[in-house]
């Protein structure tokens, strides 16, 4: 299973970087915002910033919603730098610019899929990875895990080789859940991994064997 984090933020990155477990990195339009990277160039380099962190695969989203929009786009972020998987949304347009940039070599992440039929012509347009929102599904009292599991059934059944990134992850028990049911790749908040490590009787237990050293040295 990949691990991706979700952030635009350069520190947590370079901290999940460390850990040593990262796979890549997912961004979009409102986590751009958030760490307050605005016009266009000044957003362009922040993706070369991230991909010179970490070693793997870094989404960059399209803006335009027209076809010509979205492949002019497309090709400019792929240009950016080998590690750059270029964003699409699910709509008649993009499923469009999915095929388009198939065609012509580009690997895409296809964003915002919140159902079986719209992961089923992801997939069918070729993109490399499919997004399902499996937070923003629980928001509203529908089972993401669920959906994660209908495409993982859909695309074993056909070979499809588009891999599953589960996002919108919101805890750790998001990420072992999707682990169980066979997710490619997940992409959560930093806290959502370091919660991963934690148990009780780890601190306990280490916390035990600290003392009895002590006592013997
Ligand atoms: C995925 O690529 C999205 O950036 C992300 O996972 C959305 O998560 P949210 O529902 O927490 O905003």
């Amino acid at each position: 299973m990949k691990f991706f984090i979700d952030t635009a933020n350069l520190d947590q990155i370079k901290e999940a970087q460390d850990l040593g477990v990262l796979d890549g990195v997912t961004t979009n339009p409102s986590l751009m915002a958030k760490e307050g990277v605005k016009g266009k160039n000044n957003i362009l380099k922040h993706y070369v910033d991230i991909c010179n962190i970490v070693d793997g695969d870094v989404s960059a989203e399209v803006i335009a919603t027209d076809f010509e929009g979205m492949v002019r786009e497309g090709e400019e972020l792929a240009e950016l730098h080998d590690q750059i998987v270029v964003k699409i949304p699910m709509i008649k347009e993009g499923v469009k610019a999915l095929k388009y940039f198939t065609d012509h070599g580009i690997r895409t992440n296809c964003t915002l899929v919140f159902s079986a039929g719209q992961a089923l012509l992801a997939a069918k347009a070729g993109a490399t990875y499919v997004s399902p929102f499996i937070g923003r599904l629980d928001d509203i009292s529908t089972d993401g895990l669920e959906l994660i599991a209908d495409i993982r059934l859909i695309y074993d059944n056909y070979g499809f080789e588009t891999q599953i990134l589960a996002a919108s992850i919101r805890h750790t028990m998001h990420i072992i859940n999707c682990a169980k049911i066979g997710a490619d790749v997940m992409t959560g908040p930093l806290s959502s991994i370091e919660g991963l490590l934690k148990h009780p009787l780890t601190d306990s237990g280490l916390k035990q064997f600290l003392e009895d050293y002590k006592k013997g040295n």
